[in-house]
């Protein structure tokens, strides 16, 4: 889930299709400890501008929340991307057509180290870590994200509602969010009918 807000597009990584990058060794994808909150709050000031206390006690009480789960890249002892989750009840907090569960509720990758696989091992861990609990994982994301979009598709992800929801707390501008969900075994069926095959 993307924090979006009105200036969403100068957060987003330009989208480079062609601009492959080769995977950077040596990164460590795992669950964030309370001593990795001053570098991610200092990721997310990077990101988004303001300042780094204020962003320090905003990952210090949702890394509180029993209902988050924060996972860190770490290369060399540095912290270079995290990644959230969150589960959620939208419905039950004045939201619509969004499920209850596991959203994945936000990833960033310091420039500097982008395209280089970080995005995609922090998402697929999350996945993994949500599917091992639950039957889907979902996330949202601005139509105009078309980087996030194309990372996540491409990890099985299928987007099942154009602007027709609301989750509380995010908000997009151009009203151009797009509700997306990823299933455990998407094969599953072709699977059962192929085992019936004479
Ligand atoms: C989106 C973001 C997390 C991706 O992180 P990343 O580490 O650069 O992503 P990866 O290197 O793992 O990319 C995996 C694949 O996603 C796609 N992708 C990622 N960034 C892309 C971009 N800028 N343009 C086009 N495709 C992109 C590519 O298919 C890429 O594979 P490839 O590099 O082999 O072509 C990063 O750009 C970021 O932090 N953006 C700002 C925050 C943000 O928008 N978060 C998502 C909110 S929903």
């Amino acid at each position: 889930m993307c924090q979006c807000g009105s200036i969403v597009n100068t957060l987003f990584a330009p989208y480079q299709p062609d601009a492959h990058g080769v995977p950077l060794p040596d990164v460590v994808i795992r669950t964030a400890s309370r001593e990795d909150l001053p570098s991610t709050a200092a990721l997310a000031a990077h990101r988004e501008g303001g300042e780094l206390a204020e962003w320090a006690a905003i990952h210090g009480r949702q890394f509180d929340d029993e209902k988050r789960c924060l996972l860190v890249a770490v290369h060399h002892g540095k912290v270079i991307g995290y990644a959230w989750l969150a589960w959620l009840t939208p419905v039950a907090h004045g939201g619509r057509n969004a499920p209850d569960g596991w959203y994945l509720s936000g990833v960033v990758v310091h420039p500097e180290y982008r395209r280089r696989g970080i995005g995609r091992r922090l998402t697929q861990a999350r996945v993994d870590w949500v599917l091992e609990r639950e039957p889907f994982a979902h996330y949202v994301v601005s139509a105009s994200n078309r980087a996030s979009r194309t990372l996540h598709a491409q990890l099985g992800f299928v987007e099942v509602a154009h602007e027709d929801f609301v989750v509380p707390g995010v908000v997009f501008t151009n009203h151009d969010g797009i509700l997306c969900r990823l299933g455990a075994r998407p094969d599953a069926d072709v699977i059962d009918l192929a085992s019936r095959r004479p």
